[in-house]
């Protein structure tokens, strides 16, 4: 007999892209360029930088359990009042928080297949049913994911963009989705990736909220503020939504360190405005680029791109006595595709290098070069 419920038994786990310390490890290489987590090329804010240092000779004490400071200054920020905000750490516990408080027993949650896989973890985990409706084109199809929205669905994710597509749903798609479903629905908008975005036509969840009490919008500190190690995002909801989330979250669910990092980060305009600088430059060498090695790219509004075409893991292990770790998609269902992160100019550049060294058979194969 299991352990675990059959619902645990079966689940999956997410596999995060592959640190650079273990690729130094294998293969000899210390200075990778990691394209595989869509993590900032410019590292963290040099502001939140010095507030981690600071913080750190109070790192003995508790966090404040309610993050007072980080909820009034995006309070501030958003024009809403903080009663609408829940911090996590992370987007990510947010998801799971999302799924645990929302979905009683027999609900369902829609998703989309092949988008973010935490979405499917974490509704599975508390062992209630995803439904997961095809996406087309590498786009959502709002139509028929309304259309797969019936009497037991409670939760509906969205990632706009979507991470692993790039793609994203306009406003007039999404107004139109909105419209169709039922009141009592909760709709996640997941703006993880929403500052890289240069299109008039993307909503912004934040301002579409005023409008509809049952849409939770989340953001992260992790990608244009590069704070991924510090664990902080948050979601902007109704107040009876964010009541029953803070409920359920753990007591001290965001470190000191994380929420001082984040205030900082979000008064550091030109850190922000580079990191969106060099997104978009190196997203377009990447679009133009990639092609060129036989590869189909999905137009893409975030910060890395999907490169299909060839066998993803076969893609991700070639790349890597080059240093440069990609993101195989397998896992997301889509055995010949891979994911890469726009990187620094001299990341992408080496990227393409490691492709042309591949292309014209001069580069070493990873059975040859890894070592014993
Ligand atoms: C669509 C999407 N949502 C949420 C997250 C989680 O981000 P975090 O937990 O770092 O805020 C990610 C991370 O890659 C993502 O791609």
């Amino acid at each position: 007999m299991s352990l675990v419920a059959p619902y645990i038994e079966t689940l999956s786990p997410y596999v995060p892209g592959k640190p650079i310390e273990e690729v130094a490890r294998e293969y000899g290489v210390p200075d990778c360029a990691k394209l595989a987590s869509n993590e900032n090329p410019l590292g963290a804010s040099p502001r939140a930088l010095a507030a981690i240092r600071d913080a750190l000779s109070r790192i003995h004490l508790y966090p404040d359990g309610a993050s007072f400071a980080l909820k009034e200054k995006l309070a501030a920020r958003h024009g809403v009042d903080p009663r609408e905000i829940v911090i996590g750490a992370g987007t990510n516990e947010i998801l799971t928080l999302l799924a645990r408080t929302f979905l009683a027993e027999g609900e369902e949650a829609v998703i989309s297949e092949n988008t973010f896989l935490v979405y499917r973890i974490a509704i599975q985990a508390c062992g209630r049913r995803a439904v997961a409706v095809p996406m087309k084109d590498h786009r959502y199809d709002l139509e028929a994911m309304a259309a797969a929205v019936g009497p037991k669905t409670k939760l509906v994710f969205v990632a706009n963009p979507d991470n692993p597509n790039g793609s994203y749903v306009t406003k007039a798609e999404l107004d139109r989705f909105l419209a169709k479903l039922p009141e009592r629905v909760l709709v996640v908008l997941d703006e993880a990736y929403f500052e890289f975005v240069d299109k008039s036509d993307y909503p912004d969840g934040a301002e579409l909220r005023r409008r509809r009490p049952g849409l939770v919008v989340l953001r992260t500190f992790s990608k244009i503020y590069g704070l991924a190690g510090a664990r902080v995002g948050y979601a902007l909801c109704d107040p009876d939504v964010a009541g029953y989330l803070e409920r359920v979250r753990d007591p001290f669910n965001v470190s000191s360190l994380g929420q001082v990092a984040a205030i900082a980060a979000l008064d550091d305009a030109a850190h922000v405005s580079a990191t969106r600088e060099v997104t978009i430059e190196g997203r377009a060498v990447l679009m133009r680029e990639l092609p060129r090695f036989g590869f189909t790219v999905v137009p893409s509004v975030a910060n890395f791109v999907l490169a299909e075409g060839k066998d993803g893991d076969e893609l991700f292990r070639s790349l890597l006595p080059h240093g440069v770790i990609v993101r195989p998609m397998r896992a997301y269902g889509m055995p010949n595709a891979a994911r890469v992160s726009i990187g620094s100019p001299q990341e992408n550049e080496r990227l393409l290098r490691a492709l042309e060294k591949l292309a014209d058979g001069s580069g070493p194969l990873h059975a040859v070069s890894r070592k014993a």
